[in-house]
């Protein structure tokens, strides 16, 4: 047997092992970018092996929380891809408009930036208040970060040029208080969140929205979980309800292609048909 052939045999026994301890399920990950976070924990819990690795966290929780933030993968940014809020503004907005209450999931929210950059969008359009938004991830210590709604001073210019190009129509500075090396969000922003704990792969739909944005979360999945996903993604919508997805996502070539009609092809908004 060769070191390759080792490593997969080694590789499917760390994921269940991580599965029947700890619940999370890493079986279905993309291969490509899961070995490469496994060989990153592999070298910054100095082990040698994937063996090693597996042992170290079966035993010891602390080295779980490690390998499940590095499993998380939680690069993300107010305004992430402006022209896809500029989109959601010109085409989704009227849609929320005609609804008397509405409800939103954010789906694998890492930090909150897509959360909070949505209360605003909502707010300057005249919607938070009649809103609830659902800001989930399967990394609870991400979410107690998010929920604080603190974010890095200086990371506030990028984002300030984003929500420009993202048709902002305020003062970005006006969201914020600057306190040393933070920028803290202002409270009236937080009022209608409720974050929550829930895992894409082994939880089920709690709730009917209007919009659900699940982006950059898929792109870590192989095909099939993808496909699952889908359905529970198509189960959470309301009929006519919007899905937003990442700029590499797209819901052509899955089996639900045909049940939603196309609102922006080029910034991934799908109309779910009734
Ligand atoms: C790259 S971030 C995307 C953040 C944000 N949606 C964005 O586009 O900027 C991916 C997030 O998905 C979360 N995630 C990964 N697998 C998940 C799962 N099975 N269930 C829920 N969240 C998951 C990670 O913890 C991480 O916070």
């Amino acid at each position: 047997m060769n070191k390759n052939e080792l490593e997969e045999i080694e590789l499917s026994l760390l994921l269940e092992g991580v599965y029947q301890r700890y619940g999370y399920d890493f079986r279905e990950y993309a291969e490509a970018s899961l070995k490469r976070r496994v060989r990153q924990c592999i070298r910054e819990e100095q082990v040698t092996t994937i063996s090693g690795l597996q042992e170290k966290i079966l035993r010891e929780p602390a080295c779980m929380e490690r390998f499940l933030m590095t499993m998380s993968v939680d690069v993300t940014a107010m305004f992430r891809d402006p022209a896809f809020y500029l989109a959601l503004r010109k085409k989704v907005v009227p849609l929320l408009r005609a609804e008397p209450f509405i409800r939103i999931w954010h789906a694998g929210c890492a930090g909150g930036e897509e959360v909070y950059s949505m209360a605003i969008l909502l707010q300057e359009e005249g919607l938070y208040e009649k809103s609830r938004l659902y800001a989930t991830d399967m990394n609870g210590v991400l979410l107690e970060k998010a929920k604080a709604g603190i974010f890095k001073l200086n990371a506030m210019k990028d984002y300030t040029a984003n929500y420009m190009q993202a048709g902002g129509l305020c003062t970005f500075a006006d969201y914020y208080v600057a306190k040393y090396d933070n920028a803290i969000l202002g409270a009236e922003l937080r009022t209608n969140i409720v974050w929550a704990q829930h895992n894409l792969v082994t939880d089920a739909s709690f709730n009917e929205f209007h919009l659900i944005l699940c982006r950059n979360v898929m792109i870590y999945f192989n095909k099939s979980l993808q496909a699952r996903v889908h359905n529970l993604l198509y189960d959470s919508l309301a009929d006519s309800g919007v899905l937003g997805l990442g700029s590499k996502e797209s819901i052509k070539f899955t089996s639900h292609e045909t049940d939603y009609d196309v609102l922006d092809d080029r910034h991934k908004l799908y109309r779910r048909r009734k």
